[in-house]
């Protein structure tokens, strides 16, 4: 594992711990549980696990809110038990980054605890409090579901403190300098263990400055950078992924000089993806990536389908939001603040051919992909479920009770109508035609083809707007992607230059393109360019 720009070209594969294997039988999914999984994971071509938050939480944001960065919950297992999952994780060529929670902790937090038991604490400071909950008032409310404010007021230190999520989270001060070398000393914890690398949760609002948005701010960054500079020093090779839901310019100066994060996530293509499938049409999803500036050399977006909050709708139009629930999210109760909490499989209509495409233009994008979980086996959701909960059910292993997640009753309801008894990754993972071997072979041509792995990405005019057409290039290696985006069959003009024979990747014979091409309903693509 020397490679130090792997992430450039890699699958990476989102795990909720709690939902993915219980491996004792306490309901709990758990560490131990994904060590199980990992032949699993490597069959389907994974290079990188993310793993959601482990640490002991009072979990009011299911371990987003943490009370100890410097344990694992007991409920995913021990210290030992992550070190344990990394050696196996790399023996088996994959590697682990978890999130690093740096904007808030819990209101459980000994650091919290202290701060609010009084204003001359130590800890006061570690916080953001104020007189007055007037202050930044530009800042936009995250949760507005159920959220009324930034700002929740303490009775017994008669003063408010700032959050920019529940009310249980409140911020970390960054402005205070012994904030900033704590949260370096937990990730110097983490990395220490052997970790390789962190999903840097909710990065633009560390700072908070009046008349500003408190996003995004100069004095963020330049943390960032600190952060970075200390993992180049003593972790080379380990990686920051950045989430930050903005436009691609705001997103930008995330990766600075390549600098500051090595990955960012691409969240408004995520969306337009969807929009794209609905319309037939793939003129947004076109603009986006026009709008999408160049990176440094050594930096990689991450795309992705789904993950494990609502699908967000922030980075589109107030219109287009509406639409997308309009189209998407018909009943009120699918909604969640500004998204919609479905998974990806039953936003398509658990449509083969839909759910095969999207994951045709995932794996095609520039950028690395994540799959969430369960996604690869076009796992549904339980909209009964609170919250986010519902696209965070047990993973479906087996048509055996509790979908072979756990020997007891699990943490969480299954999805209902006993889904697992059908879908689930036992009666897919050896048919050849199954929904998660067309995941795998799209995963295993991707790797095959440098193209995939660099920044180019020119579209072609065929002169018809159903069809997503666009070529790869990097390193000498060419691939013409092209997607139907349609329900009926589209025939594109093929331009001059690609009216030649070429490799089709996925039957491996060749195809040779005349002056038109005509496509089924939702049909895609992959052909490699010889010289
Ligand atoms: C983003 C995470 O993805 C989400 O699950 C969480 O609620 C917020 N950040 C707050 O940590």
């Amino acid at each position: 594992m020397t490679n130090n720009l792997w992430y450039k070209n890699a699958v990476f594969y989102e795990i909720s711990v709690r939902a993915f294997k219980d491996s004792n039988g306490d309901g709990h999914g758990d560490l131990r549980g994904i060590a199980e999984k990992l032949d699993y994971l490597q069959a389907l071509g994974v290079d990188c696990i993310w793993i959601m938050p482990i640490y002991p939480s009072p979990l009011k944001d299911d371990g987003y809110d943490i009370a100890d960065y410097y344990a694992v919950d007991k409920a995913f297992g021990s210290l030992d038990d992550l070190k344990e999952l990394i050696r196996s994780a790399h023996e088996h060529g994959i590697r682990i980054v978890m999130d690093l929670v740096l904007n808030h902790t819990s209101d459980e937090h000994p650091w919290f605890q202290a701060s609010r038991s009084d204003r001359n604490s130590p800890y006061r400071d570690y916080y953001v409090w104020s007189d007055t909950d007037k202050k930044y008032k530009d800042a936009r409310i995250i949760f507005v579901d159920t959220e009324h404010s930034n700002w929740t007021w303490d009775e017994k230190t008669g003063q408010y403190y700032w959050h920019r999520f529940y009310a249980s989270q409140p911020d970390l001060n960054f402005d205070n300098p012994k904030v900033q070398e704590e949260m370096l000393q937990v990730a110097r914890f983490w990395l220490d263990l052997g970790i390789d690398g962190f999903r840097a949760d909710a990065v633009p609002y560390l700072i908070e400055r009046e008349g500003s948005n408190c996003e995004n701010l100069p004095e963020t960054h330049d943390y960032l950078k600190k952060l970075r500079s200390f993992m180049d020093q003593h972790y080379s090779g380990r990686i920051l992924l950045c989430e930050a839901n903005q436009y691609p310019e705001d997103v930008r100066p995330y990766f600075g000089d390549g600098d500051e994060f090595h990955m960012g996530f691409h969240f408004p293509i995520m969306p337009r993806i969807y929009m794209a499938l609905k319309k037939g049409r793939f003129e947004d999803m076109a603009e986006i990536m026009h709008r999408t500036p160049p990176i440094p050399e050594n930096c990689q977006w991450c795309t992705f389908l789904r993950n494990h909050d609502e699908l967000t709708l922030e980075m589109v139009t107030p219109e287009e939001r509406q639409w997308m629930w309009e189209q998407y999210a018909p009943e009120p109760r699918m909604r969640l603040n500004m998204g919609i909490r479905r998974r990806f499989a039953p936003l398509l209509d658990n449509d083969r051919r839909k759910m095969e495409l999207a994951n045709s233009i995932l794996f095609t994008l520039p950028g690395s992909p994540i799959i969430y979980y369960g996604d690869e086996i076009g796992m549904g959701d339980n909209i009964d479920l609170p919250d986010r909960n519902g696209v965070r059910t047990p993973m479906q292993w087996d048509n055996s009770p509790n979908a072979g997640f756990s020997k007891n009753t699990p943490f969480s309801d299954l999805v209902k109508g006993a889904e697992y008894e059908r879908i689930n990754v036992a009666g897919q993972i050896n048919k050849p035609d199954s929904f998660f071997s067309s995941v795998k072979r799209m995963i295993k041509y991707r790797k095959a083809h440098p193209a995939f792995g660099g920044s180019s990405m020119e579209w072609v005019d065929t002169g018809n707007q159903a069809v997503a057409v666009y070529v790869r290039e990097h390193d000498g290696d060419t691939v013409l992607i092209l997607n139907n985006l349609s329900a009926s069959a589209e025939t594109v003009n093929i331009p001059v230059k690609f009216q030649k024979s070429h490799l089709d990747l996925f039957t491996g014979q060749k195809l040779n393109l005349t002056d038109k091409l005509t496509l089924q309903p939702y049909a895609y693509l992959w052909l490699h360019i010889q010289k």
